[in-house]
């Protein structure tokens, strides 16, 4: 039985869920944190405990965003207005050709006043709120009823619970946005699922829908979404003038908008913002392939009307894709650390949008059956964004009739062994466990940026070292010595101790660096980070049961399982003691359980986004700006604060000038540190 409540804890409760919303609305939607994650979350477990003991749960209580026990079927939601789709401009004739439609029908006596939002690739989404409340989210379905995805939609942070600080809140409201991923997220996310044996998504858009129709919310909870909101359905005690008007009232009530919003009079000056979104978008965090056109005014909107399925007063402008064609001289497999075997086409290499494209994952066999991709074959070639170049479809009249399949192969192509594919299962993986390929890719891993970031232990050089003999498993790379180096073809005075440095250099890591590079299964770098913050020391994971590590939010029952197997194997432990003995210290800066309450740093607060080439390595710089309380963006917005400039910046710097943000140099970010 919940315990009686007082006045006291109720107010508690009432500030912790509004000031963990307001944290939370700092950090998802304006990217410009006020307080540590560790802060964040001794709130949001004094606020569960405080909920459990006396039974009182808020609705807009952010502990209601996890995920719920999973779902036989969505439930339906007719939408009040429909969910329209949008008319499509390919050309400046296209978009012409639109304003002098709505001028010929409104015969207005000046220019026509439009807005300009890129167009997100994701999955439209309609959320509706009762008296401030975030009440059902829907997705568009056939346009008229959709899916009830609210307790999916939920798990997403950038989604408001409650309508923020605005004057009048509608009795009742249904907002309009995309949920979409972004590229480095979906990139990570394949990798990951590559690694575990599971199909990629082709595009992020893909991912962003596949990951809101989960009828398991908890794993729409383990994929980083995000929101953009843009337009509004039925709303009843709302009245907006204008779509730019409605774009500002969404600001202040906390929801996330498109990254850019442009008011303009005239078609020209819409062609003339769309072609700088062209320009810009490829510095966007997420993918997008146009950008949408609106008339402003909701009334002359309204006068326009809509056609079957489109309205008149909107139109997409699409950018031509990265696109070209080639012919795919082989398909090969590749192994991966676990074994898995991926196919991947070497084309005959072809520009595409700036870079020669030589090869490209196929994902896996399901993928390539279904796409019926062969040896031979002219297919088309994509590359969306920053996005790694995919096969988009095969020209089937270019066929000769010598193209050949690519199988599942019986064997590994790396060490011969035999290759199984389990029932239900999308990977085909080799059973080898001594496979070279797997030992080599796991040194590869052990030695990579984000693990123990051994600077010149590459793809290259772990072969060749490999190769001759010199490392077997990565225990061996702190037994090299500088005169066996100096034994090989590619290593001279310089490499040799350069390398030799490195491995120096690594000796010391985070702990959530090292438990990543030692490359358990499914633990990626995010469930690192968590073993890290809970864990003080490696060796308190040692014969850890799997009910230990599930205490962990977050943590599901398969990275459980995996890291109590890794740790409860007497093999594995000697190997850490070995490289303990090898001089290896663990530090662990991330460990949450000593430091309680809030310690203030220098950077605490502030947004950083990094251009150019530092005197330091970029993940280096990031790490201490984080460290020292800071945060790293990767795109620059209004919510940035410092835009660190290097050699041979890129369009950020634009970007933050126009935007009028400070920005430094790697020097000055010194003196702001020490100054402090
Ligand atoms: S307005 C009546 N604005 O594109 C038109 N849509 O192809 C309502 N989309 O279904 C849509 N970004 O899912 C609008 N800034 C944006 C958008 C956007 C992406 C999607 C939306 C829509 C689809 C139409």
């Amino acid at each position: 039985m919940p315990e009686k409540i007082s006045e006291d804890i109720r107010n508690e409760i009432e500030k912790l869920v509004k000031d963990l919303n307001y944290h939370c609305y700092r950090y998802y939607v304006l990217d410009s944190p006020l307080i540590s994650d560790k802060e964040y979350d001794r709130l949001y477990f004094r606020l569960k405990r405080l909920e459990e003991q006396y039974g009182l749960v808020l609705p807009d209580s952010p502990t209601q965003r996890v995920g719920a026990p999973p779902l036989d079927k969505f439930g339906k939601v007719k939408h009040t207005e429909p969910m329209l789709s949008l008319d499509n401009a390919f050309s400046w004739e296209d978009m012409e050709e639109f304003d002098k439609r709505i001028k010929r029908l409104l015969k207005p006596d000046e220019d026509i006043e439009y807005t300009v939002e890129p167009k997100y690739d994701g999955l439209a989404i309609e959320l509706t709120y009762r008296n401030g409340l975030l009440y059902k989210a829907s997705t568009r379905g056939d346009g008229y009823e959709g899916e009830d995805v609210t307790r999916n939609i939920r798990t997403i942070k950038s989604v408001p619970m409650k309508i923020g600080p605005v004057s009048a809140v509608p009795e009742e409201i249904d907002i309009r946005g995309e949920v979409y991923m972004d590229i480095s997220e979906f990139e990570k996310l394949n990798e990951e699922r590559e690694r575990k044996g599971e199909p990629s998504f082709a595009n992020p858009r893909n991912a962003a829908a596949g990951s809101v129709r989960q009828l398991d919310s908890s794993i729409t909870a383990s994929r980083r979404l995000h929101l953009a909101c843009y337009g509004v359905g039925s709303a009843k005690g709302a009245d907006f003038r204008s779509q730019f008007e409605f774009i500002q009232w969404l600001k202040k009530a906390r929801f996330p908008v498109p990254a850019v919003v442009k008011e303009l009079k005239g078609i020209d000056k819409v062609i003339q913002t769309v072609r700088e979104i062209g320009d810009k978008r490829k510095d966007f965090s997420f993918e997008t392939d146009g950008a949408v056109i609106k008339v402003n005014d909701f009334r002359l909107q309204k006068q326009l009307g809509m056609k079957t399925r489109e309205p008149r007063w909107a139109i997409a402008y699409k950018f031509a894709a990265h696109q070209g064609t080639t012919k795919i001289l082989d398909i090969q497999g590749s192994v991966g650390r676990t074994g898995v075997i991926t196919p991947f086409a070497i084309f005959e290499p072809v520009r595409i949008g700036g870079v020669t494209v030589s090869r490209s994952t196929l994902h896996n066999w399901d993928e390539m059956k279904r796409k019926d991709i062969k040896i031979g074959d002219t297919v088309v070639v994509e590359r969306a964004g920053d996005v790694i170049p995919h096969v988009m479809s095969v020209i089937k009249e270019k066929r000769t009739g010598r193209e050949k399949p690519f199988p599942v192969p019986e064997r590994c192509p790396a060490c011969g062994s035999k290759v199984v594919r389990e029932q239900g299962e999308v990977a085909a993986r080799c059973v080898g466990l001594n496979c070279p390929a797997q030992v080599q890719e796991r040194i590869i891993h052990f030695a990579s940026r984000g693990a123990m970031d051994i600077e010149g232990l590459g793809e290259k050089n772990v072969e060749l070292l490999y190769s001759k003999g010199l490392i077997n498993h990565f225990v061996d790379i702190f037994k090299l010595k500088k005169d066996d180096l100096l034994k090989l073809p590619r290593f001279a005075e310089k490499s040799s101790q350069n390398l030799i440095d490195a491995i120096e250099k690594s000796k010391h890591p985070t702990l959530s660096r090292f438990i990543y590079a030692l490359g358990i299964l499914h633990v990626g770098e995010y469930a690192s980070k968590l073993l890290a913050g809970n864990f003080e020391k490696l060796e308190d994971l040692y014969h850890i049961k799997p009910d230990d590590i599930l205490q962990i939010r977050q943590i599901g029952d398969k990275i459980a399982a995996s890291v109590s197997d890794f740790f409860t194997d007497n093999k594995n432990l000697h190997t850490l003691d070995e490289l303990k003995k090898l001089g290896l210290r663990i530090v662990n800066p991330d460990f949450a359980g000593k430091s309680r309450g809030r310690e203030t740093k220098p950077l605490d607060g502030l947004t950083f986004v990094i251009t150019g080439t530092l005197p330091k390595p970029r993940n280096e710089v990031e790490e201490l700006v984080e460290s020292l309380g800071g945060h790293a963006a990767s795109s620059v917005s209004k919510s940035t604060d410092y835009v660190l400039v290097g050699e041979n910046p890129g369009s950020k710097l634009e970007k933050a000038k126009d935007l009028g943000i400070k920005t430094i140099s790697y020097e000055d970010l010194l003196m702001l540190i020490a100054r402090q």
